[in-house]
């Protein structure tokens, strides 16, 4: 069958899927090659610095009691600065933030939700999975944070793309398509070599054992090995499911068929695979057992609570010849001033432009730079968990180009008696979407739309919901940012102190939108300060 290039491409997704949307923007530092090496090494500043040198620790004020603010006052705190921070919130956090039953959140459009989650149910609002190679994963370890596994791909969850093929406008299993996919793909690939097409780059044996593996990796040819069906992705061994299950006795199951070339490909079935290669995506994934702000209360425990002002919004920001001085609103409405040897300033980059500061005019346009990313979720509390009953599908993600983009299955809970499952996560125009919507409506929306992939059941049961759009999320105004460059001018300024001011969190990484972004910046800035400090 002739296929342009093109065409294939299109077809196959290899060109788009999530894992090049994230990439365009910025969201996650995709470089396998170049990452190879171990997270920097990284030593917190000591008390025997200063004992030995006869030194002493300085007062630090930091901005925000988010996760780069927090570990900023951890890694500090450890050698004895004395740190304050300033949160606007009444928890700490920042955008880790797990939402339970008794929670009330007002968004900047007015809107206020109560959440009514039941004893033990929640729903982490922003961050949700912990890759293995993190430096959360080490700060669960140092703070005693219980891990479990995050199911972050499921073979039995569900793909459903909209269209006008056989395979379009339906759910299909990642398992199903997978196999197809893979099968199809080796197919053409096994055509192409045995028809000389690849002679000019595979030697003879190359060739064979191409050949070979694309047999095994396709599934390709029958079990009987019959000659006329080699190197033909037939779908008859089970790997992409069963229409009747093999069990006992004679029962040797009934393989659910393939479906053809041209709806596997046309499809674009497989656009979504390349995020489970993704660097900060592929499996194991972790989260704190009971909710990601187990990591926040950790630290906020660590820091020492007393530490943290809470309700504190920043109104000024100066450089001073002596340190540095901050204005704030205190939870009482009164206006107050505090004065340290530092600021680290982990307020998010479009907020902190907005905020008074002696800084400079490079530094309000520095922070204008980054672009700020809508996301959203809803979860949906279901009084029955009819996705494990009814499906088989215990934790894992459907992809869908619905306007939901990806619906989550919780990763724990097992065969309870309820369970929240994210209705949508997405980004973009489609977070902007529901974003402008109340929350009623945008349940409604969810629901309708999750029932195309998962039919009725996907509107029964269900005892409460709660939905968040960072976008318009008062202290975050967006899930995270996007830079068009960071090696230029405006990065590098906010890389820099600016007089006696710092900035931290994970707008100044290479690992946007995650933990770890906010937890290594805040490990340079705490080097940088500490080194300055040091050599005073
Ligand atoms: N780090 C975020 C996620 O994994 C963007 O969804």
């Amino acid at each position: 069958m002739p296929v342009s290039r093109r065409n294939f491409l299109r077809g196959v997704g290899a060109t788009g899927g999530a894992g090049a949307m994230f990439g365009a923007m910025g969201a996650l530092g995709l470089a396998p090659a170049a990452v190879a090496a171990p997270t920097a090494a990284f030593t917190p500043p000591r008390p025997s610095d200063f004992t030995l040198t006869g030194r002493s620790a300085r007062n630090v004020l930091v901005l925000g009691a988010g996760i780069a603010g927090l570990t900023t006052a951890y890694e500090l705190g450890k050698a004895g600065y004395r740190v304050t921070l300033l949160e606007g919130r009444a928890r700490p956090g920042g955008r880790n933030w797990t939402v339970r039953g008794g929670d009330t959140e007002t968004d900047l459009k007015g809107e206020t939700q109560r959440v009514r989650f039941a004893e033990g149910q929640y729903m982490n609002a922003g961050p949700a999975r912990i890759p293995q190679h993190h430096v959360t994963m080490d700060y669960c370890r140092e703070l005693g944070v219980p891990l479990e596994p995050f199911v972050n791909q499921n073979a039995d969850a569900l793909l459903y793309y909209t269209g006008d093929t056989a395979l379009s406008n339906q759910a299909v299993t990642h398992r199903a398509a997978k196999a197809d996919v893979y099968g199809y793909v080796s197919e053409l690939l096994s055509k192409a070599t045995d028809a000389g097409a690849l002679d000019g780059e595979l030697s003879a044996e190359d060739k064979e054992a191409l050949t070979e593996f694309l047999r095994d990796f396709g599934d390709l040819g029958n079990s009987t090995g019959d000659p006329a069906a080699a190197g033909l992705y037939l779908g008859g061994s089970g790997r992409r499911g069963f229409d009747v299950e093999p069990a006992a006795g004679l029962q040797s199951g009934t393989v659910s068929p393939a479906p053809g070339l041209h709806d596997v490909i046309a499809s674009g079935i497989g656009r979504e695979f390349s995020f489970e290669f993704g660097w900060d995506q592929a499996v194991m994934m972790f989260q704190p057992v009971g909710g990601m702000d187990r990591i926040a209360y950790a630290l906020e425990r660590a820091v020492g609570p007393n530490r943290i002002r809470y309700g504190s919004t920043v109104t000024g920001i100066r450089t001073t010849p002596a340190g540095a001085d901050v204005d704030y609103t205190d939870a009482a409405g009164v206006p107050r001033t505090a004065t340290a040897d530092f600021v680290v300033n982990t307020i998010p980059p479009h907020i902190a432009a907005r905020i008074p500061h002696n800084l400079g005019p490079a530094v309000t346009t520095a922070l204008q730079t980054p672009v700020p990313s809508p996301t959203g979720k809803i979860g949906l509390e279901y009084t029955r968990r009819w996705w494990e009953d009814d499906l088989r599908i215990y934790g894992g993600i459907t992809n869908t180009d619905l306007d939901l983009a990806h619906v989550w299955y919780p990763s724990s809970g097992f065969h309870s008696d309820r369970g929240v499952v994210v209705g949508y996560y997405n980004y973009g125009q489609d977070a902007l979407d529901y974003a402008a919507l109340p929350h009623s409506a945008r349940r409604q929306r969810a629901v309708v739309n999750g029932a195309r992939i998962h039919g009725d059941v996907y509107g029964r049961d269900i005892a409460s919901s709660f939905s968040v759009s960072w976008s318009a999320t008062r202290f975050s105004e967006a899930g995270w940012v996007g830079w068009d460059d960071q090696e230029g001018p405006a990065y590098r300024t906010l890389l820099a102190p600016q007089g006696n001011v710092y900035f931290a969190g994970d707008h100044l990484s290479h690992a946007i939108a995650w933990q770890h972004g906010a937890m290594t910046s805040a490990r340079a800035t705490v080097t940088a300060l500490h080194q300055r400090v040091m050599s005073a």
